[in-house]
């Protein structure tokens, strides 16, 4: 056996247990250790052999560390094939997330129990790949063609009575005692002389797949993919799991896999996976950091931002309560919570009784008075730096010693607010998205003063309402907000040298981002932005620096909430559409200011409209606001809904190349002015040397 997986034999059960923390994942020695002890047990008095995993989880997949080295032997396929031929009945235990390659060893064993709390799934898509060890193949053979497409395209576990339902486990075991429970099991299916039941020996009926499903399901995965191309293969190996026999159907798996392993867009999505996991950590914390406790949380504003954010806690059954400037604020932002829990209930998302319960943890008030027992308040009023010192005193006032006081501000200084109380240390920024219950990231923001443990528990709290955290420093804007002013800049600026509207937005859309900038200025208004500038003395004077954006809001087309803006929109379902006027006004005002416009290509716009956010990254980075280069990414993917197929804009940057990215900054600059295009010296200086964000980003760790 190897070091981490044990044999021995109670009673007439042979029982397997993995023992590779934290989550068992089937790195070289699981596999092999597996391997070795299937062979012994078929040479054993035993009767039936148990696969079980000691620790948080039944084995939770491939090591997906190991994607991208040299193959090690025996690969996963040898030792499923060892545990399905075995000619003793092998029952997988299940506790836990049996995910990926863990849940695909399971259904090459003849039986699969699990406890209650148990899930399963194949979440592989998610990483960019498809189930490669049979995964594909089996599920659809056990819980049907349509069931298993879902499941293996969504990458969403399903709990265990609902696999029982689907037929993927064949028992849950009743209580907490899973090895005990599974021994039974195996003892009764000896007791009962049960047959080896193997998922190979099924076979799917090709007429109970109805005409054109395949195609329906590609067309349908095609347009939600943003750049993805593992659905397309899931639909393949299904498809192969319908029409071929066993053996050929895992070698076109098998084919499908590599291709996917070795993808740009799968490297970037794991990178995405272990970023998120890393963000978390913070370089000068030490692991034990303690955390306050948080039970009782208020947010001050009940607003677009204070209702999702009392949601996210009400969510995890945090009582909230929210502060407005009167009781007419008051009942509009409940109406608005009200509201958006009954989309949830609509949805199927949430049952009506858990809604009634989640809204009864949300109490409303006027009074400062009743803040003085909350754990933590996020203040979520007006952007106005004077107006948050103004609040961030008065819970000075009334919170008891040890409150953590937070603001979502997206811009201000967390440290001229900090300093309007007696009590710095308690002081952080937390940053929500909106909308603030369903975007995943909350960027926490680190002031001059913030103490440590503060630090630990708003990445605590983070994690605990779902979100993933990321930590900035204080600047303007923060990471996310501050990279964003050349991305808009240049979606402008484009216009004027010949792009319309459409061809900026859909090149950056084909890039894979959700919607492209100027559809999404139209959707937080036009006007915000226009106020924002005229509020800002650093601009240069160019007549051509946001002129569209300029002159429609003098028109009054705010965007979508005025029915046009760069588009027009349809007023009952507000689908955007071009607008012929506006692409003659863009003729009509560059011609004025007399720039010539020229046909220009979808790669200039891409690099046009990214490479100023990475040259920010740059500069954000070499001024410690982010930790890591991955952490920028995290802030984007999860924040700006940048593809998580392009793995972020520094990781993008690393495979564009860090040279290309600087030669193409300095062209611009040398075209289109210092202004607008200044190479960030650690930019110049890794392009220079030939290396990528992510070697800087590593040696920083290890320095
Ligand atoms: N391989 C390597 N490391 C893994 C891993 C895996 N499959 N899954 C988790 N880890 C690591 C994490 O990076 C993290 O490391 P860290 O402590 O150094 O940051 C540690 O295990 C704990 O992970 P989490 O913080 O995510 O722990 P949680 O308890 O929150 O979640 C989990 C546990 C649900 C298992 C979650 O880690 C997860 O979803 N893991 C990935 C599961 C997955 O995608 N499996 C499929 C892999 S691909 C595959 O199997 C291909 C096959 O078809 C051939
Ligand atoms: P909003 O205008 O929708 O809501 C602000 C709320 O604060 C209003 O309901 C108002 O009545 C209330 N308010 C104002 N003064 C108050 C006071 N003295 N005491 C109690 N309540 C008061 O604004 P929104 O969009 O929710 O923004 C709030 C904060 O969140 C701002 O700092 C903003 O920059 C930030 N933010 C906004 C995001 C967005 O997309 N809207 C995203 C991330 C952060």
């Amino acid at each position: 056996m190897s070091e981490v997986v044990s044999y021995e034999l109670i009673d007439n059960i042979g029982v397997i247990s993995v023992n590779n923390p934290p989550v068992n994942a089937l790195a070289q020695v699981v596999r092999e250790g597996i391997h070795t002890a299937i062979q012994s047990a078929q040479q054993d008095e035993s009767e039936a052999i148990v696969l079980y995993c000691e620790g948080r989880t039944f084995i939770a997949g491939a090591d997906i560390t190991e994607f991208g080295k040299p193959p090690q032997e025996p690969g996963l396929p040898v030792v499923l094939g060892a545990i399905e031929n075995s000619s003793k009945a092998v029952i997988a235990a299940i506790h836990g997330t049996a995910l990926g390659g863990g849940f695909e060893v399971s259904l090459a064993c003849h039986y699969r129990c699990a406890i209650p709390s148990a899930k399963v799934g194949l979440p592989e898509v998610k990483l960019g790949l498809l189930p490669g060890a049979g995964g594909t193949q089996r599920a659809p053979r056990i819980a049907g063609v349509k069931a298993a497409l879902d499941m293996i395209t969504s990458g969403n576990p399903v709990g265990a009575s609902k696999a029982l339902e689907m037929g993927l486990i064949d028992k849950v075991i009743d209580g907490s005692d899973l090895k005990a429970g599974a021994l039974q099991y195996a003892k009764e299916l000896v007791g009962a002389d049960a047959p080896l039941r193997r998922i190979r020996d099924i076979t799917i009926d090709p007429s109970t797949v109805e005409e054109g499903y395949f195609e329906a399901a590609r067309k349908q995965l095609a347009r939600r993919a943003r750049g993805q191309i593992a659905q397309d293969k899931i639909v393949s190996c299904i498809e192969a799991a319908v029409e071929l026999p066993m053996d050929q159907g895992l070698e076109r798996e098998r084919e499908l896999f590599v291709e996917l392993v070795t993808s740009p867009e799968s490297a970037a999505m794991r990178h995405i996976f272990f970023a998120e996991r890393l963000a978390t950590k913070i370089k000068d914390l030490p692991k034990d950091t303690p955390t306050r406790e948080i039970n009782k949380v208020a947010i001050i504003g009940g607003g677009t931002m204070g209702g999702g954010i009392a949601m996210c806690f009400a969510n995890v059954g945090i009582p909230v309560t929210m502060l407005e400037i009167n009781d007419e604020a008051l009942a509009r932002g409940m109406g608005i919570i009200e509201k958006n829990y009954k989309i949830t209930v609509q949805k199927g998302k949430l049952p009506e009784d858990q809604m009634a319960s989640r809204i009864a943890l949300i109490n409303g008030t006027t009074n400062y008075e009743e803040l003085n027992d909350v754990d933590l308040v996020i203040e979520a009023v007006f952007e106005n730096l004077e107006l948050k010192k103004e609040i961030f005193a008065k819970l000075d006032g009334v919170c008891k010693q040890g409150a953590i006081l937070a603001s979502n501000t997206s811009y201000q200084d967390i440290d001229q607010i900090a300093a309007a109380t007696s009590r710095p240390q308690d002081v952080v920024g937390m940053h929500f998205f909106s909308p603030a219950n369903v975007m995943k990231l909350l960027e926490n923001v680190r002031g001059e003063k913030t103490a440590d443990d503060v630090i630990a528990t708003a990445m605590k709290i983070g994690k605990k309402i779902g979100k993933v955290c990321a930590l900035s420093r204080v600047c303007y804007g923060f990471i996310g907000n501050r990279m964003l002013g050349g991305y808009g800049r240049e979606s402008q600026m484009l216009l004027m040298d010949g792009c319309t509207p459409v061809q900026v937005d859909s090149a950056l859309e084909k890039f894979g981002m959700a919607m492209g900038p100027l559809a999404m200025g139209d959707l937080a208004g036009l006007d915000v932005g226009y106020k924002a500038r005229q509020a800002r003395t650093d601009l240069p004077d160019d007549p051509k620096l946001y002129r569209m954006g300029t002159v429609l809001v003098e028109m009054g087309r705010h965007g979508q909430k005025t029915g046009s803006g760069f588009y027009q929109y349809d007023p009952e379902t507000r689908r955007r559409m071009s607008d012929p006027e506006v692409e003659a006004m863009i003729k009509d005002e560059a011609a004025k200011i007399g720039v010539e416009q020229r046909e220009i290509s979808d790669e200039e716009i891409i690099a046009r409209c990214l490479y100023p956010l990475i040259n920010e990254g740059a500069k954000i980075l070499e001024e410690g606001i982010a930790q890591r280069p991955s952490d920028i990414d995290v802030v984007y993917v999860f924040g700006y809904a940048f593809p998580v197929a392009k793995g972020g804009p520094m990781h993008y940057a690393d495979q564009v190349g860090l040279k290309n990215v600087y030669d193409k900054i300095c062209e611009y600059r040398d075209r289109d002015g210092e202004q607008y295009w200044q190479p960030a010296p650690l930019l110049e200086k890794l392009a220079k040397e030939g290396k990528t964000f992510a070697q800087w980003g590593r040696e920083q760790e290890a320095s």
